[in-house]
């Protein structure tokens, strides 16, 4: 077929506006063509990946045959351009903004306070917007279904659901509250009637209604233009790639011919990350959407056919309509697909993902291709140029492998399913993920078996499974075994053995979690075996006994459900004048340009004239000594500017210890070596991997804190707390026990990845830094030293920043340093945005924490004395690793007072990334070991733990094991109130009852209290400083040295000065922060940034009230205005700065005492977990926050930060995992293998409340600090997960744990809960053999 040598114009629209083409590069992806070509940067690129739902854009498209429009939510940055011929795109900017008009889902988001950084906001917008594009009236299980392929790493997600719960109409009720009521009754959701507690965030009384008339219509042209196509082939060549778009079967048929190794682009989703990702490049691509055979679909008597081209949400919708109509005999293939279907990624892949090309792209852990292969799915394919009726299926032999794929199947057209009405067929399907939804499966299995009719004698049997080999595996032997053989116990635990011969998986298999995943594999068939045993007894209640309850427990999978709570805090005074904002929830003051996307982030800013692009390349050694470095080849290529090394820093290069570019020697991977500056991210990214570098090994490479243990690898001295006498207490106490319990690490996960642009001024050597950072003056500290020039030439500006989370504050500067000296060097603006896989690769995160303990204590429970010893893995350079654990000392007694303890202390030096700050700077980690011990205590007593904790807990004013006073009333209150509010005793009690019932399934309930010391221990860290000026307009502009990290610190601010200056916040307006405003300022971190900035602004504000008062007593009923002018004109000055010199702090760590922080925040959570023993998931059931706030300034903010924190905390306690090699190298670079909370995995019911009516005289309004303290209440869902897991094990007749390591993942808890399958595993012999990943704590 001749091709044509000219490329086609690409036509499609955005937000109702037409976009021709004239170049279209099929390596383009259509995130990347809103952004920087079209400057639509409302949509957000964090993972790049499909994965996080930040780029969500919905398509929409016309069908010419059947005159009908879709419209479907796509993962932009998988989408590429070439596709997108004939389509209309509506962005996030299309649908509402502020100079028109907002959408209502644009302002039910906002408003209704699911955005804090806003970087996942305009995803989550249009998520929500496609699905009431869909359904007007969406119910419950949609909307959660909607936003499950969306993360957020700030909110907690429950303020989002509620927006999107305003959406819902009661008649679609979910039903799900107890006594049937509807979760959407916000009558259901008071507080005890409290004058003083409010219960309202917002008004939903002001929202404006949907109106679905004022939508975008899909554009007439595109509809005339698909009517009347023009062209028959569409061809697009690129830069390397040319992209063919055939329009008839014969066509395909015939290129396919032409191009046997073209491949075909349906979805994308495999295809997209592999050529991003791995590098895999095929100079031609066919794309055969427009093939209507491939999107055929056809329903006979005999079964079903459904076209190859379908996507998979469209597959799932026509099962879902065909089970509702077939007996259920017929449709067990497709309802096992349905049940996976609807945990398989995201909607926005589902939407995308095509079926042909799920099952070709035969991914290990595919979820269909177990169930298409032992539902014996027959795939109609083209061959040589020519449409086979025929066939490949039938006993799972379509699973084909790549040569037959390549050579001689061109493709897939069409999907058979045969329906077997034969009542003796089962078939069924299983997965198991790390979380509910949109997470790979570790292993999944399809499983049909046939029995001799009117008998439980076995006729075939298929068992196939994903996860456990590089592509689905057979069990094919097994399974032949086992044919003749009876449906009972017998054949059971052979069939459990054979399997397990039969599917072999060496210590060494890549994804690790062997014995795990062979545990899953036996245990998955013993759900089946309970299935068809059930389903035959419900065909035949006479001839088939009935399951006992405790097994029928074992089929029932946790349902999914929408989240609610309930949200109280203190209502302001009613005297409190109205336009006074202090202590209301008001919305955050980007919310509304969030949910717009017209909030501008560091990469939306506009490209410069002759702006550079920054790629590093990196380290892949642990250790090495640098031979050589070669960029010829990167310098040659197209647009290559430079390569920068460490030769080309004109001053410092970072210091001995950390430096920004590897000097002689590298020491972890993922360490900087060089960088490629281009004229596009894309050359520059392409250029870098042609670098060069060759490295001699060094000795030792240390991974583990046990390694840098045994080499005495450590950062600082070893730092020691102690009170009492803790030999002498050791030797008078009841019982005495020892242990260790290891924490993983965790990634920041902020969805804006690291980004600045430097951009060098003509003149004087002056530098603009736009920067997310965390701390401007440390950036602009650290380019100083790296050019060697004076800080006065450098302005670091900060508008806001995308999430921090303490992964801002010093690796920003970093960065920042390496992005200036290529700057310097090339005399050009450079923007280095690191791309989500190196982001986590170079940044490092939260420390391992190994913990070991000593603790003696009385039978009733009182611990006397406690001998603790804490080592973190601080990576590879110093960074704050030194303070960190300075902090899990001095915080790590909690709430308890323990008369007689001691801890010691150190920072492990590895060649793992370097460590960093990490909200909770320790705490989470050191707290996490004592209430291990707490809990190991209890259960030695055979008491509940909540007993040993109250028991332990101070109760009267009394020192810190630091010897800082305090009074513990409020802790006791929240305590109290906690147990209360979650009523602990009685679902303790319910939670006891459960678990008599039920074997399989147990039920945990833990209360933790929380002790957190807020701030630093220094003095000057506390100083914060602010300019405030009012312009003679009456207009005040604030600025100050905090930083926007979503925390709500400029709303907070805002309030500050609207009360101070009495004006109404409409007055006031807070632009960027930046040195040059207000210099010398200190990161914004450690919960203080509101605190002492605040004070700031106050102190600002108050200098000018004060300058104005003459004025404002000689004319009191003036307008504001009208004094401004009046002091204008009298030469009074109407600009202040605001000082605030901070809090009296010092340690003296000789003495082991100072009075450090300024006040504590008190708190308490109750979790409750459901865990399936069997393959180790859980669910969140309920839990119950309460917190002693003081007065919050904005309770809206207060409690985002409370709830978002928890959900961290219980990401890193339950479900984050960092996996490295034994070689140091980070395996988990991204959300698809590194899966952090999304939607579905908050707790069902999650309550959060302040404490009212108490007093922090300290800070300003009496107020707290609540940035980083919820985070480890997230523990205390682990310590229901392991309440739930000592029920299981007691019953099993098993000692008790007394300790699990954090994360409890579904692999700790299935593989706690030992029974007869994890025994049936052999026991794994490690020796000699490397395993895939190694714990680093
Ligand atoms: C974020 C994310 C999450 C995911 N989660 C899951 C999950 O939980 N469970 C799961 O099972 N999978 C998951 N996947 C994998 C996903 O199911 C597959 O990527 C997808 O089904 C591939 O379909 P596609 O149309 O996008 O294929 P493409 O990427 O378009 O193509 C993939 C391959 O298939 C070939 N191909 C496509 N169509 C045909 C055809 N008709 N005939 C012959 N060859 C063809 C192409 O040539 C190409 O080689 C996930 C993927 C992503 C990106
Ligand atoms: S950036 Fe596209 S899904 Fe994450
Ligand atoms: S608000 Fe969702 S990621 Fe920040």
């Amino acid at each position: 077929m001749p091709r044509s040598k000219e490329t086609d114009e690409l036509v499609f629209f955005v937000n109702g506006r037409k976009v021709i083409e004239k170049n279209a590069d099929p390596e383009m992806n259509l995130l990347f063509y809103l952004r920087k070509t079209l400057q639509l940067t409302g949509t957000k690129d964090s993972c790049g990946g499909g994965n996080c739902g930040a780029c969500t854009v919905m398509i929409s498209r016309y069908d010419p045959i059947s005159k009908k429009i879709s419209h479907f939510s796509v993962a932009a940055c998988l989408v590429p351009i070439c596709s997108l011929y004939g389509a209309a795109i509506t962005t996030v900017e299309g649908i509402g903004n502020t100079k028109t008009r907002i959408h209502p889902v644009q302002e039910r988001i906002a408003k209704g306070h699911g955005t804090q950084c806003g970087f996942c906001t305009p995803g989550m917008v249009m998520s929500i917007y496609t699905l009431l594009r869909n359904h007007p009236q969406p119910s419950t299980e949609q909307l959660m279904e909607s936003l499950s392929g969306n993360l957020c790493r700030c909110t907690g997600y429950r303020p989002i659901v509620e927006s999107g719960k305003s959406f819902i109409s009661s008649s679609s009720c979910c039903q799900m509250n107890e006594k049937g009521r509807c979760c959407l009754d916000q009558k259901e959701n008071k507080p005890e009637n409290k004058s003083n507690v409010c219960a309202k965030l917002y008004e939903k009384e002001e929202f404006q209604p949907l109106d679905p008339t004022q939508e975008l219509i899909f554009p007439p042209e595109l509809m005339r233009m698909l009517e009347n196509p023009q062209k028959k082939i569409l061809t697009f060549h690129g830069e390397r790639i040319t992209w063919i778009i055939p329009s008839t079967l014969r066509e395909l048929l015939e290129l396919k011919t032409e191009y046997p190794n073209a491949p075909l682009v349906m979805g994308n989703t495999a295809l997209g990350p592999d050529m991003k990702f791995k590098g895999v490049f095929y100079p031609i691509i066919i794309s055969p959407a427009r093939i209507s055979e491939l999107l055929a679909i056809s329903k006979t008597k005999e079964g079903l056919t459904l076209g190859a081209g379908l996507s998979l949400a469209q597959v799932k919708t026509i099962l879902a309509d065909v089970v509702t109509k077939l007996p259920e005999e017929k449709t067990q293939t497709y309802r096992a697909l349905l049940k996976h279907l609807r945990t398989l990624a995201g909607p926005q892949i589902r939407n995308m993902a095509s079926l042909g090309g799920h099952i070709v792209s035969r991914q290990p852990i595919s979820d269909l291709n177990p169930i298409l292969g032992v539902g014996k799915c027959i795939l109609n394919v083209a061959s040589k140029g020519e449409l086979l009726n025929s066939l490949i299926g039938g006993n799972a032999s379509f699973i084909l492998t790549e040569q037959t794929m390549g050579k001689k199947v061109n493709f897939i057209s069409q999907s058979h399913f045969a329906e077997s009405d034969n009542p003796w067929e089962f078939v069924s399907a299983f997965r198991q993920a790390p979380c509910q939804q949109n997470a790979l499966a570790v292993v999944n299995t399809g499983v049909r078996v046939l029995f001799k009719e009117d008998t439980t004698t076995i006729a075939d049997l298929n068992i196939l499974y994903g996860g456990l080999g590089p592509t689905t595996v057979n069990a094919n032997k097994s399974c032949r075994q086992l044919i003749g053989r009876c449906w009972d116990e017998g054949m059971l635990n052979d069939a459990c053995r054979l399997v397990l011969e039969e599917i072999a998986l060496p210590q060494s298999a890549p994804g690790g979690m062997v014995a795990y995943r062979r545990t899953l594999a036996i245990s998955f068939f013993f759900k089946f075996y309970l299935d068809v045993l059930q389903q035959l007894r419900m065909r035949d209640p006479r001839g088939y006994p009935g399951l006992s309850k405790t097994l029928i427990s074992v089929l029932e999978d946790f349902p999914l459900a929408i989240p609610q709570g309930m949200q109280s805090f203190e209502c302001v005074d009613p005297q409190q004048p109205p336009h006074d904002p202090v202590g209301r929830p008001i919305m955050h003051q980007s919310g509304i340009k969030h949910a717009t996307g017209e909030a501008v982030f560091c990469d939306d800013m506009p490209v410069l004239a002759e702006e550079l692009f920054l790629a590093v390349v990196t380290s892949t050694r642990p250790h090495a000594r640098i031979i050589s470095i070669d960029a010829s080849e990167a310098l040659a290529l197209p647009g290559v500017a430079d390569v920068i090394t460490a030769q080309d820093v004109p001053g410092n290069n970072g210091s001995e210890e950390e430096r920004l570019y590897a000097q002689d020697e590298v020491i972890c991977v993922g360490q900087i070596v060089c960088a490629v500056a281009a004229d596009s991210y894309a050359h520059a990214k392409q250029a870098a991997k042609k670098v060069k570098i060759v490295y001699q090994d060094l000795e030792p490479v240390i991974v583990t804190i046990q390694d840098a243990i045994q080499h005495k690898s450590f950062i600082g001295p070893e730092k020691k707390l102690e009170q009492g006498n803790v030999e002498e207490a050791f030797q008078c106490v009841d019982q005495i026990i020892e242990g260790e319990v290891h924490f993983g690490g965790q990634e920041h996960f902020y969805m804006e990845t690291q980004s600045v642009r430097v951009v060098p001024k003509k003149e004087d050597k002056e530098i603009d830094i736009y920067v997310s950072s965390q701390d401007a003056a440390f950036t602009q500290d650290m380019v100083a030293c790296t050019l060697g020039i004076q800080k006065n030439r450098i302005n670091c500006h900060v508008k806001r920043v995308g999430g921090a989370f303490g992964g801002k504050a010093s690796k920003s500067g970093l960065l920042a340093a390496v992005a200036a000296v290529a700057a310097h060097k090339t005399g050009c603006p450079v923007r280095f945005v690191l791309e989500r896989g190196d982001d986590m690769l170079i940044t490092g995160g939260r420390h391992p924490l190994l913990g070991k303990y000593k603790i003696g204590f009385m039978n009733n429970g009182k611990i006397k004395a406690a001998d603790i010893d804490y080592h973190i893995n601080g990576g590879c350079t110093p960074d704050d690793s030194e303070l960190v654990i300075e902090y899990a000392l001095l915080k790590m007694e909690n709430a308890y007072k323990i008369p007689n303890l001691r801890v010691r202390g150190r920072a492990c030096k590895t060649n793992l990334p370097s460590n960093t700050a990490f909200r909770g700077f320790g705490f989470p980690q050191g707290a996490f070991v004592t209430e291990t011990w707490m809990t190991a205590v209890a259960s030695k007593c055979h008491l509940p733990p909540e007993t040993v904790r109250e028991l332990n807990m101070y109760k009267t004013i009394d020192k810190t094991i630091h010897k800082q006073e305090f009074d513990p009333k409020n802790l006791i209150k929240c305590w109290h109130k906690c147990m209360e509010n979650s009523s602990y005793s009685s679902r303790r009690k319910a939670v006891e009852e459960f678990n008599q019932q039920s074997f399989w399934k147990k039920r945990g309930i833990s209360i933790i209290p929380m002790k957190f010391s807020v701030g630093f221990p220094k003095t000057f860290y506390y100083q914060a400083a602010a300019l405030v000026h009012v312009y003679t307009d009456g207009s005040v502009l604030v600025a100050h040295g905090g930083v926007e990290l979503g925390q709500g610190i400029n709303t907070k601010m805002i309030q500050v000065a609207s009360r101070e200056l009495q004006l109404p916040m409409s007055y006031i307006h807070l632009g960027e922060m930046n040195t040059m405003t207000v210099p010398n300022t200190i990161a914004t971190a450690a919960s203080t940034g509101a605190d002492v900035n605040g004070k700031a602004v106050q102190n600002a504000c108050q200098t000018l009230r004060k300058r104005l008062e003459p004025i404002i007593s000689q004319n009191p009923n003036g307008t504001w205005e009208e004094w401004v002018n009046e002091a204008f004109t009298q030469s009074i000055s109407l600009s202040a700065t605001g000082y605030f010199r901070g809090y009296e702090a010092h340690m003296d760590w000789e003495k082991g005492e100072g009075d450090i922080y300024p006040y504590f925040v008190f708190g308490a959570a109750c979790s409750e977990v459901e865990i399936d023993c069997l393959t180790g998931a859980h669910k969140n059931i309920r839990t119950d926050i309460v917190m002693d706030a003081s007065f919050s300034i904005n309770p809206a903010v207060d409690i985002g930060q409370i709830e978002g924190a928890f959900v961290q905390g219980l990401g890193l306690y339950t479900l984050e995992e960092l996996k490295y090699s034994p070689e140091g190298v980070l395996y988990t670079r991204g959300p698809k293998q590194y899966k952090l909370p999304s939607v579905t995995d908050i707790p069902e019911e999650f309550h959060v409340s302040l404490l009212t009516t108490t007093q922090n005289p300290k800070a300003i309004y009496s107020s707290k600090g609540l940035g980083e303290s919820g985070m480890f209440l997230g523990s205390s869902v682990f310590f229901a997960i392991a309440d739930a897991v000592a029920a299981a094990r007691k019953e099993r007749g098993l000692a008790p744990l007394l300790a699990m390591n954090s994360p409890a993942t579904p692999e700790q808890i299935r593989m706690a809960c030992v029974d007869q399958f994890t025994e049936l595993v052999p026991q794994i012999d490690s020796e000699g053999c490397k395993p895939w990943s190694i714990p680093v704590a």
